[in-house]
């Protein structure tokens, strides 16, 4: 824990000396990125924790003033309407969001963005499992890339302001929680500036926690219904610590029955060595860099080798212009448009969607925002998935198998530490809507109700390259 904080302390001190000219191009933050700059990679010179989001002042703060978790009703988190949004789609599903207080002397509250399922009309959720989906980073919004990029309600057109429908949105199947996570992400905050530099797994985990038992006392209807926690790359983490703390603590009302991690950072060494591994057999970097690699631990050159290419998604488009667009080009949930970043950046920084939100209290710069330090980070979460999977928690492990930054190889060697024997064996799978019977990709599963499932030609938000 001390030595992953000290080399954070190390690379931050050797950013500062860069004076920021290491970088090239502005690159926008991603899902892993810090990650990846934090054990692997020369540190970038964008824009740090310090100097984005933390910068809310109290001035930001005085207009929203939300009343804590437990005098705040459901009702008041109904959200009736968004900007832009469909007139086909409103009230076709009720929406809530807001906040929900975890510490109350620090101050400490998260956000959260329910989308019930389609057809439930008002409020009522049915009978269908409530399912919690996490992003990454550390530091990405689970609203700005997960609800509005991945396999939320809508995505946002090019103008960023106009909202489509996406009619694979997960709610079909569930009731969809997102949660931003840890304070000082998305709208997530802290009056208690100090509490941003003290993130780590262990406080983002203990928060998460806090905030579920809160949150089901504003939403009592999902207490004991089937409970999922689900999400991709550095929630890798948070999703089966966040199981865990359920685990130790067997609260009556959350009724855990698996997660599900998608691309996610599971056990560093076989995940590191699973990237390179990637880049070698993606003819991404050279065979001498892949020798030095091995030979000499020498990572140098393959930092430089890829080139300026989407590494999240190895054969995507990169985005050529972050301008707006309006009137907005004409959208295509089938083939993600390598912009939408920039959309989403405009519309939730939009006062009008923060209001619908609930939302106006800090300001999000970014679906990303980076943390100067992070205090913990665990180097595995097998021992954990270990536990899951001994107290009948089912593991779906899923992989786009064309993101370069946690890749497909990375996930094997991972899962393959944990020995476990095949119950059926590796075979493909078909999309039974589309495609004919095309392959979708391949599937295994584990005795102990672990399955491995790889999403053929998607990147590292699989939702967003094969959203069907
Ligand atoms: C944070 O401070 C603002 C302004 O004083 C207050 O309205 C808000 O309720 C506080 N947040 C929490 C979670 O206590
Ligand atoms: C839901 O309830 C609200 C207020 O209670 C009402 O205005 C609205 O028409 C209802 N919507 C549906 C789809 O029943
Ligand atoms: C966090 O750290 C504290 C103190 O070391 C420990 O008691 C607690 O169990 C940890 N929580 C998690 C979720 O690991
Ligand atoms: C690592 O590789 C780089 C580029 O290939 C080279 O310039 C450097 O000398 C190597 N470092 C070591 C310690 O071998
Ligand atoms: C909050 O909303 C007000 C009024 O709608 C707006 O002027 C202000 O810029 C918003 N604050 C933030 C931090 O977005």
């Amino acid at each position: 824990m001390k030595s992953i904080a000290l080399v954070f302390f190390l690379l931050r001190g050797a950013e500062l000396r860069h004076g920021g000219g290491v970088n090239k191009a502005p690159r926008r933050t991603r899902q892993g990125d810090y990650l990846h700059r934090l054990r692997w990679s020369p540190p970038w010179s964008e824009s740090t924790m310090e100097n984005t989001a933390v910068s809310t002042t109290k001035t930001d703060r005085r207009g929203a003033s939300p009343p804590p978790a437990a005098v705040r009703s459901k009702e008041a988190d109904r959200v009736e309407r968004l900007p832009g949004q469909p007139a086909a789609s409103v009230g076709e599903f009720p929406q809530y969001a807001g906040y929900v207080t975890v510490h109350a002397a620090a101050g400490r509250a998260l956000f959260y963005y329910l989308a019930e399922p389609v057809g439930t009309g008002n409020g009522s959720s049915g009978s269908k499992p409530l399912l919690l989906w996490l992003n990454g980073g550390p530091g990405c919004s689970s609203l700005g890339y997960g609800a509005m990029q991945e396999l939320g309600l809508f995505r946002v057109m090019s103008d960023g302001k106009t909202l489509y429908r996406n009619p694979y949105s997960w709610n079909h199947a569930a009731n969809v929680l997102f949660m931003e996570s840890p304070a000082g992400v998305g709208y997530s905050y802290s009056n208690t500036t100090l509490d941003y530099s003290q993130s780590g797994d262990n406080k983002t985990a203990e928060d998460a926690y806090l905030f579920l038992t809160n949150w089901m006392e504003r939403f009592p209807e999902y207490k004991g219904r089937d409970f999922y926690v689900t999400g991709e790359s550095y929630a890798g983490h948070y999703v089966p610590q966040l199981a865990h703390q359920i685990l130790r603590h067997k609260p009556p009302s959350i009724n855990l029955k698996g997660i599900m991690i998608g691309n996610a950072v599971i056990n560093d060494w076989t995940d590191k060595k699973g990237m390179y591994d990637f880049y070698w057999t993606h003819a991404l970097i050279s065979d001498d860099t892949a020798d030095a690699i091995t030979k000499n631990c020498n990572f140098t050159a393959a930092t430089e080798e890829p080139g300026d290419i989407n590494i999240y998604n190895i054969y995507a488009p990169m985005c050529q212009s972050r301008k707006l667009v309006s009137p907005p080009i004409t959208p295509s949930i089938e083939s993600f448009d390598p912009c939408t970043d920039h959309y989403v950046e405009a519309y939730l920084n939009d006062p009008d969607v923060q209001k619908a939100l609930h939302a106006n209290v800090t300001r999000l710069n970014h679906p990303c925002v980076r943390f100067g330090y992070w205090v913990d980070s665990a180097p595995t979460v097998l021992p954990i998935i270990r536990e899951l999977m001994k107290n009948n928690i089912r593991v779906w492990v899923y992989s786009g198998d064309t993101d370069g930054r946690v890749p497909v190889t990375s996930t094997r060697y991972s899962l393959n530490q944990l020995q476990l024997p095949v119950a059926e064996k590796w075979r493909p799978w078909f999309s039974s809507t589309k495609g004919n019977g095309e392959v979708g990709g391949y599937v295994v599963q584990y005795k102990g109700d672990l399955s491995l499932v790889t999403v053929r030609g998607a990147g590292h938000e699989v939702p967003s390259y094969q959203p069907q």
